[in-house]
This record gives C-alpha cells, structure tokens and sequence, in this order.
C-alpha cells in the first residue's frame, strides 16, 4: 500500500511517498529557514505564504521522485496538529482538494506520531510496544506507544520545548536561526567542565521535564562574564549545556523505562539529531541491555516520510477525514481517536 504523505506545521514545505509503511519511494522538501533565519525564528504569516507558494511543486516532486502518478497511490495523509494553524491549513486545505479530486482516502496524522514513525522507516524490525522520547523545537514528550496508533504521554515539558531552548542559547551566543546543530558542531570543540549549570527540579512528577530554567541560566551566565568585560568561551558554554540537556534527558528516559518497564527505547524528532544527546542514551541503554532505535538524521527534523509511515499505520487502524477535517494548533497525542474518527 502506498501512501502520500503531506506535512506543513511549520516551516517545511514536505511530501513523499512511503510503501507499506516502511519503505520510504520519494522523500520532497522545500525549505523557508533561509528566510526565516533573517527574522531568527518562524513569522507565522511567512510560513504560511511560502507552503501556499510551494505545496503544488512539492507534492508533484514526491510522486515524481516515486516514479509514481496520483493513480498509484492508496491514501492521502496529512499532519492536521500540532503546529501553527496557519501553515497546518495549506496542508490540509490542500490535502483535502486532492483527496476530494481523486476519490483517494484522506487520512489525519498528529505530528508528533509522524515524528515517532520516522523509526519505521530506519529500522524495519522496531514493532511497538515501547518508549519514545520525543525531542523537538515545539515538544519534549515521554510516550508510551502501546501499539501503532495508541499512545500515552507519561511525561512532558512543563515550560519551554528542548529545541526552544537550543535555538534561545544558540542565539544568546550570536549563532543563526535554527541554532541547535550549531551549538551541537560547538559542543563537540568545547570542555564541559568549564561552566556549571543547573538541573531544574519538577515539583509533582517526576517523569515531567523544565527547561526554563536551564535556559535562564546559560543566558544569564554568558551576559554576566560579559559585563564583567570577559569574553564567555563559546565552545565550553555549548558544551557544559549539551552535557547538562543530555544528562536530564537521560535521567527522565532511564527512570520512565525503569518504572514502565519498558527495555525498547526510541528517540524521534529535531534534537534527536544531537550528537551528544545520541551518544549518551545509547551508553546508558547499552549499559542496561535495552534496545534504542534512533532516525536517520535526514528523517529526525520536519519531513513528509514520517507522515506517510505514520499514515499508513493510522489507515489500518481506520483513522478517516473527510471534508469537514480542521487544523488544531494544539491536540494531545491521546486525544486523537475522538477528534478524528467522532469529528
Ligand atoms: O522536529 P523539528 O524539525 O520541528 C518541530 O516539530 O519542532 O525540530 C526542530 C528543532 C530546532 O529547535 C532545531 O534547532 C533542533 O530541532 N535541532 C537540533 C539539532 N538539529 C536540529 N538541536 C540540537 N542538536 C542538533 N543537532
Ligand atoms: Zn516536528
């Protein structure tokens, strides 16, 4: 079965085509960070003028990237929610047309289970149930994936996203928009036992993350060396930052495994792409015998593969839109069964 797969949450313009839910056949991608970048973030009303601008080309490259015409395609799925309404709309809007135009299925995916499904893709073997971290610049999400389109959020960020506070630090220290793979390159030249940071408590939960604070204090310990006419050394500050997300990110995901009883582990979106983030959860999985399953790096950030591999999942399990589908800026994971299959 080949689904087409549409996502538009953000700042990319993405599509492709993905076989059985594995196989990905085209994987199109047009880009707004180059101008988003002058403004150091996402302007919402831009991003939604460049999808209008580019979702036509985009779609035609993932069926031609295919090999494939409209014809040959099973079902249309879109991401729907989370992200800013207005660039989810040209997706769906736009899905919608070609569902309607086609006769073809059209199929509502949460972006979040789009970026789980990613390691479909990278690893054909991974079958739920198991453990996902989702690291991304809009979400920071402990998941259960009890099957394929069942999920349950065990933890979450109870401030700012991990990403957000990547791209925040990075800026503080004059790198572009997004920063957070420029902060990663600085981490790898810098030593993290030059600054030391704090570990934010979560009162209540102890499966919940905060990164405010983490935030604050990088932010105010570079202006501080700054007035004080010191120059902060901008590899160590990236570094002892890295260390410290990579050290709370771990801690939150062992303990959850450990209660859960949970021994697969995957990671999935942008800061899944993190050097140091990869390479301390696969030593401490290792040093427990647990499994991790970790994207590609070109399927961690925004993509229309994931959305087609989820969609396929989403498709067995009789998830359907039809017209009448809206875009929701916001929509818990496990609120999904009743706001697409009881609209
Ligand atoms: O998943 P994504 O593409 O978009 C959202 O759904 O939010 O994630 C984008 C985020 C940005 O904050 C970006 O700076 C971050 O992922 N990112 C990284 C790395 N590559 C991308 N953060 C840390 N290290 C990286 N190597
Ligand atoms: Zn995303």
């Amino acid at each position: 079965m080949r689904i087409l797969g549409i996502e538009s949450s953000c700042d990319e313009t993405a599509a492709a085509v993905v076989e059985d839910g594995r196989t990905a056949l085209s994987n199109a991608v047009a880009s707004q960070i180059d101008e988003q970048r002058l403004y150091g973030g996402v302007v919402p009303e831009i991003a939604s003028r460049r999808h209008c601008e580019n979702i036509c080309g985009v779609v035609d490259e993932a069926l031609s990237g295919a090999g494939l015409g409209l014809e040959d395609i099973d079902a249309i799925a879109v991401t729907y929610a989370p992200g800013l309404i207005g660039a989810l709309l040209v997706g769906v809007s736009y899905a919608k047309g070609l569902s309607a135009a086609s006769g073809k299925p059209l199929v509502p995916v949460h972006h979040i289970a789009g970026h789980m499904a990613a390691n479909y893709i990278t690893h054909p073997g991974l079958t739920p149930p198991y453990l996902c971290l989702v690291i991304s610049g809009g979400h920071t999400h402990l998941v259960e994936v009890r099957d394929y389109s069942s999920w349950r959020v065990v933890g979450r960020t109870r401030d700012d996203a991990v990403g957000e506070c990547y791209d925040k630090v990075a800026r503080t220290l004059g790198f572009p928009y997004p920063g957070g793979k420029y902060l990663d390159e600085a981490a790898k030249r810098g030593k993290s036992s030059l600054y030391t940071l704090p570990h934010p408590r979560v009162e209540g939960s102890d499966l919940d993350f905060s990164f405010s604070g983490l935030k604050t204090a990088v932010i105010n310990l570079i202006h501080n060396l700054k007035q004080r006419g010191e120059e902060p050394d901008v590899n160590a500050v990236a570094a002892s930052f890295q260390k410290t997300v990579a050290d709370i990110l771990s801690e939150k995901l062992m303990l959850a495994a450990g209660e859960l009883g949970y021994t697969k582990i995957a990671l999935a979106g942008g800061v899944a792409a993190n050097s140091g983030v990869r390479r301390r959860i696969k030593k401490e999985c290792d040093k427990r015998g647990y499994q991790l399953f970790m994207p590609e790096l070109c399927y961690c950030g925004d993509n229309g593969v994931m959305i087609a591999a989820q969609g396929y999942y989403d498709f067995l399990a009789g998830r359907r839109a039809g017209g009448e589908l809206n875009a929701l800026a916001t929509l818990s994971l496990e609120d999904i069964c009743d706001e697409t299959t009881h609209p």
